[in-house]
């Protein structure tokens, strides 16, 4: 790519960043996740570098997550957790997200083990009633869906539900956005009552190489066990 192409890629690249957080309801994610599915990986995930999955991945399994179980990647959009996980040997994933087109791309990723990433693909409304059977998952991981314009503190209830007792969970979230917008407290309250263990938090880069205001950004990601 030319010096030129390159610097459009990563123009491009804010922009979608922009609007995906100026979004404000439901609606509004599967609006522009429709339009944007076909060329979120070349325009966002290859245009910025992302690596948030990896290091999303790498704390999941430095926490003793899964290895054997089945793992449920909450807001999946194209599938780079998906992808990541099945490298690193997982071979039971889940993947939930709002958007079918997203959930669409999703279902074409195939793994370094040349194994489909996902095994089943849920069209899901977090912010809504989640109707999926209790205790599924021995592992939950989330990335870029906990973030400014997305889901709020409340859109992790239902996760708690379908982690089995004693399921990891690696749960990102913008770094900005975690004390802010309440996640730092809602752990915390989750915790106090006894509803999982106190989250250690482990703090990653989102971008390799994204020369934009936002090219900095980190991720805080709470990992944490379901008690049941
Ligand atoms: C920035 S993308 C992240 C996708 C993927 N995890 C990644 O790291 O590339 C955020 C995803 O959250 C999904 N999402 C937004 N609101 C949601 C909701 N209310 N319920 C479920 N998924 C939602 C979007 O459709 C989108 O695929």
């Amino acid at each position: 790519m030319s010096a030129t192409d390159d610097r459009a890629a990563k123009e491009r690249a804010t922009d979608h960043l922009e609007a995906a957080y100026s979004l404000e309801t439901p609606e509004d994610s599967i609006q522009l996740y429709a339009s944007w599915a076909d060329s979120y990986d070349e325009t966002f995930i290859e245009a910025t570098g992302y690596v948030y999955h990896e290091g999303l991945v790498g704390a999941f399994l430095d926490a003793g997550g899964s290895a054997g179980g089945a793992v449920l990647d909450v807001g999946c959009g194209t599938g780079v957790v998906g992808i990541e996980l099945g490298d690193q040997g997982e071979t039971t994933v889940d993947g939930l997200d709002i958007s079918p087109e997203m959930l669409a791309v999703a279902a074409t990723k195939i793994t370094a083990h040349g194994m489909k990433a996902y095994r089943n693909l849920l069209e899901v409304d977090l912010t809504g009633p989640v109707d999926l059977p209790a205790d599924s998952y021995t592992g939950i991981v989330s990335a870029g869906t906990f973030t400014f314009g997305h889901l709020p503190p409340s859109g992790i209830d239902p996760l708690l539900r379908l982690g089995a007792p004693s399921a990891v969970c690696a749960i990102g979230v913008n770094a900005e956005h975690f004390t802010e917008q309440g996640f730092e407290r809602y752990f915390a309250d989750r915790a106090a009552e006894g509803a999982i263990t106190v989250p250690e938090l482990v703090d990653i880069p989102i971008y390799g190489a994204f020369e934009s205001e936002h090219g900095g950004t980190r991720a805080t990601v709470a990992v944490f066990q379901i008690l049941r």
